[in-house]
């Protein structure tokens, strides 16, 4: 079976690359949209065939395809869906190895179009491009099955926040709406066991995947999981002029501007689901495993003292 997936070297992709490699059942079709990305996963996959695509590239994607029974997207934020799904489906049409698209989304439940406002669809915000990416897909015939993480990936805190977290022992987040959160390696574990099942038991099917229970949390609850994993206080504070010095000024002001509406129309998110457990048969990675795996990224020696 040819399996391509599309943001191969990202957080999920890349796991899920190693968790399928071995399955002499499946030859793997890594895909980067750069020359650098291609020989890096050529190097660190060499069983697998790297290759280039570009999801905005029409003629990259059909090349991609050929032969392919199934397709993985992990689309990069802020796609233009119409163009990058537009030019999948296009590709795929009248495919006939394509047996199943597996997509991932990262979309609230029961959230209507009416509620997302025009700022946010002119920059393709989250909601709006997995939403678009789902209308397209679902009206398209394909066969389709959607992975929805309803949850913040605990691999986020490597980024800025974590910085923060290291240099100023602080979380600076505006709006600290309370999130279940999930390790991207348990979405591609997911994935994985999709790709090894029969597929008419996941046609049309869409999964809400969160973490554990335990870690719904507020920005402040995460603040005092890393304080007690760390051994050093982590403190959350709604610190927007450090969180505009984080962060690239443009960046910065859209990102809060999507929480500010992520609060406001979604609110807090209590809810989990067992679906890892159900696909995985184990509890969700937790929270506090992965940080105590990351320990040293938060303790690593850095010029600026704790504020
Ligand atoms: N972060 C969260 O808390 C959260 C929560 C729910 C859902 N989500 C969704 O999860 C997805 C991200 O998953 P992830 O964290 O595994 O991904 P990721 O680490 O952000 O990786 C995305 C990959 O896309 C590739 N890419 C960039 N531009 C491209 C292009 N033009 N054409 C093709 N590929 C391109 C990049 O690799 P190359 O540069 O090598 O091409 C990159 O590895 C997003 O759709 C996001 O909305 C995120």
């Amino acid at each position: 079976m040819n399996v391509l997936i599309t943001g191969a070297r990202g957080n999920i992709g890349r796991h899920l690359a190693s968790c399928l490699i071995d399955n002499p059942e499946i030859k793997l079709y890594l895909a980067s949209h750069s020359d650098e990305g291609r020989d890096d996963l050529a190097v660190a996959f060499n069983e697998a065939e790297a290759v280039k695509v570009d999801v905005n590239d029409a003629g990259s994607v059909s090349d991609a395809v050929v032969d392919m029974h199934r397709v993985v997207v992990i689309s990069p934020d802020f796609t233009d869906e119409r163009i990058a799904t537009g030019n999948l489906i296009s590709a795929l049409n009248g495919a006939d190895s394509l047996q199943q698209i597996i997509r991932v989304l990262g979309l609230f439940p029961g959230l209507t179009e009416n509620r997302i406002p025009a700022w946010m669809r002119e920059v393709n915000a989250t909601c709006w491009q997995h939403m678009t990416a789902k209308r397209l897909l679902e009206d398209s015939g394909l066969p389709v099955t959607f992975v929805n993480p309803v949850a913040r990936y605990m691999q986020n805190y490597r980024g800025f926040t974590g910085t923060g977290i290291r240099d100023r022992h602080v979380i600076a987040y505006p709006f600290p709406q309370v999130m279940p959160h999930i390790d991207t390696r348990d979405i591609a574990e997911v994935i994985a066991c999709i790709l090894q099942m029969d597929i008419n038991d996941h046609d049309g099917r869409e999964y809400i995947l969160t973490g554990a229970k335990e870690d719904v949390l507020s920005c402040t609850g995460v603040a005092e999981l890393f304080s007690s994993v760390l051994g050093f206080k982590v403190e959350y504070r709604d610190d927007r002029g450090y969180f505009h010095e984080m962060l690239a000024p443009e960046l910065a002001i859209l990102f809060a501007d999507y929480l500010q509406w992520q609060q406001q129309t979604i609110g807090d998110l209590y809810d989990v689901t067992d679906e890892v457990q159900g696909f995985l048969d184990r509890e969700p990675r937790k929270f506090r495993d992965w940080i105590r795996e990351n320990a040293d990224f938060f303790r690593a020696p850095s010029n600026q003292s704790a504020a």
